[in-house]
């Protein structure tokens, strides 16, 4: 665990969670950041991981159990993680990319938010949070949810995806301010669904906008920020992407309901 104490400048905020678990006790043997991140937010949900680990799991599975994860430290947070994930695979097939390519990247965009596990809970539901988005605290939660995924070997899509989905088509965005085509496609795609679904959805701090302010902050107000190919596609689309946006609500719910069962019973 050393080296990733060394290498992973998250880790003393994960120590400091830990702390606050008085039951947590750290397995030595866990090797990955994410097992150890989780296990610092719920020893039940981590003790799930290091088994499923052990007997082999795939990407699908690890994405479960770190959102199921992710909605025990904050539920709105990790419907938001599978709304967008069911967006962007959504926007994928308009865009024309393969089922298999969709369904890819329904688990990988899931787990785009999850650097925000460590951004402290009063920022993540208060006010502050509208002014900290590009600027305060919550701008390292691309970084921090690659340095989360990029441990395990199946996750490396999800961490790329994490690390770019606030990267802006006119270079403006963050971290590393790339522009246009060299923002990778999937990172496109999240940054678009992850707007769509934040501006329909009731904030701790503000109503859902309506559609038709959706449609005007994406086009206008937001201008530059999103690969214009898959803006069209979204609002060329729109009946039925916010058909799919209405439908992710109660699928996220069920989803995590259903996690919580299967592997928490
Ligand atoms: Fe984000
Ligand atoms: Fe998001």
């Amino acid at each position: 665990m050393s080296g990733i104490a060394l290498r992973n400048p998250i880790f003393t905020r994960v120590k400091q969670l830990s702390s606050e678990v008085p039951e947590c006790e750290y397995d030595q043997n866990l090797s990955s950041l994410e097992k150890t991140f989780v296990y610092a937010l719920s020893p039940e949900v981590s003790k799930k991981i290091n088994s499923h680990t052990r007997h082999g799991s795939n990407e699908k599975e690890m994405t479960d159990i770190i959102t199921l994860g992710t909605s025990i430290f904050d539920k709105g947070t990790a419907e938001h993680m599978v709304r967008v994930g069911v967006l962007a695979s959504e926007i994928a097939i308009k865009y024309g990319l393969s089922e298999k390519t969709a369904g890819n990247l329904e688990y990988a965009a899931t787990l785009h938010d999850v650097g925000k596990l460590i951004t402290p809970k009063p920022i993540l539901n208060s006010e502050e949070r509208i002014n900290s988005e590009s600027s305060g605290p919550l701008r390292d939660h691309p970084a921090n949810g690659y340095l989360l995924l990029e441990f395990h070997p199946d996750l490396k899509y999800a961490a790329n995806i994490a690390l770019t989905h606030h990267e802006r088509w006119d270079g403006k965005g963050y971290p590393r301010k790339l522009k246009g085509e060299l923002i990778p496609l999937p990172g496109r795609i999240v940054s678009a669904a992850d707007v769509f679904d934040a501006l329909l959805t009731d904030r701790s701090y503000r109503k859902a906008r309506t559609i038709k302010e959706t449609q005007a902050i994406m086009n206008y107000d937001q201008k530059g920020k999103f690969d214009p190919e898959i803006l069209d596609i979204l609002f060329d689309n729109l009946d039925h992407m916010v058909g799919v946006q209405r439908y992710s609500r109660k699928y996220a719910i069920d989803k995590l309901e259903s996690l919580k069962t299967m592997y928490l019973g």
